[in-house]
């Protein structure tokens, strides 16, 4: 795995902001797997800069999002959907159906799954971006999902839902279940991204990259594949062996 370490969150979100540039300068047609959550926010805020300041352009860039919550639909100010409207897909030039996430409030979830992975097989993901979970999740793949799952109806995690709850209003308001891309099809990506920032990360970055392969931590997973840059602030860093004082 390639480590680069940061000085804080912009400085992550700047060296991401540089990958993806050059994806996009390199492969106009990329196709992106991209992540909510708070660890990408910064770096979507640079790539609408980079489209404003005519850097870059999604004119002809198709995503795939990691996954939704379940029961929400794209209107639910909380779900995955609204998220990426919100915080990318609005304010660049993207094509809207370009962009790709699982239906939250499918009717026949099993249905869903398998037309996410239908789709996921039709295209290549160039760069996977990720964030990880305190408990080392990727996706929603929470500890102890099978190395072999592709998109799959999850039980989120009780740490998981507390770690969420920054996002509503109460505890009670988390989804209990979300719909995830599983390890296989992170795995499948030509490149994967992920981001860190912060103390509560420390743990499950250490686990993933000194720990063994092993499901207790979903994101030790990915010391198997070819290409992985890990994106960290010093302190999701703190606890890796080379980092330490
Ligand atoms: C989000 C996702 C999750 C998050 C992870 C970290 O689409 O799949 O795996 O990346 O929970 O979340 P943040 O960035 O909020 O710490």
């Amino acid at each position: 795995m390639n480590i680069i370490r940061c000085l804080n969150a912009h400085d992550v979100a700047l060296k991401a902001y540089e990958i993806f540039k050059h994806q996009l300068h390199t492969k106009p047609h990329s196709v992106l797997g991209l992540a909510t959550g708070s660890s990408p926010i910064l770096l979507y805020q640079e790539l609408i800069l980079g489209v404003q300041n005519k850097e870059l352009s999604f004119k002809d860039v198709s995503t795939f999002n990691l996954d939704e919550y379940v029961g929400m639909d794209s209107t639910h100010p909380q779900s995955y959907a609204y998220f990426m409207k919100t915080q990318l897909f609005d304010h660049v030039d993207i094509q809207l159906h370009h962009t790709h996430i699982p239906h939250g409030l499918a009717h026949d979830l099993d249905l869903e799954c398998k037309l996410y992975n239908e789709a996921l097989d039709q295209y290549h993901v160039d760069i996977q971006l990720l964030g990880i979970g305190s408990n080392g999740h990727i996706g929603f793949n929470e500890p102890f999902t099978p190395f072999e799952s592709v998109t799959h109806v999850v039980k989120l995690k009780e740490s998981t839902r507390q770690d969420n709850a920054i996002f509503f209003n109460t505890l009670e308001e988390v989804p209990t279940h979300a719909i995830s891309m599983g390890i296989q099809n992170i795995l499948k990506a030509k490149k994967i991204v992920l981001l860190a920032i912060g103390k509560k990360k420390a743990h499950a970055i250490k686990a993933m990259v000194e720990g063994p392969i092993h499901e207790s931590c979903p994101g030790s997973i990915l010391q198997t594949h070819p290409d992985v840059t890990l994106i960290i602030d010093e302190e999701a860093a703190s606890l890796l062996s080379q980092y330490k004082s």
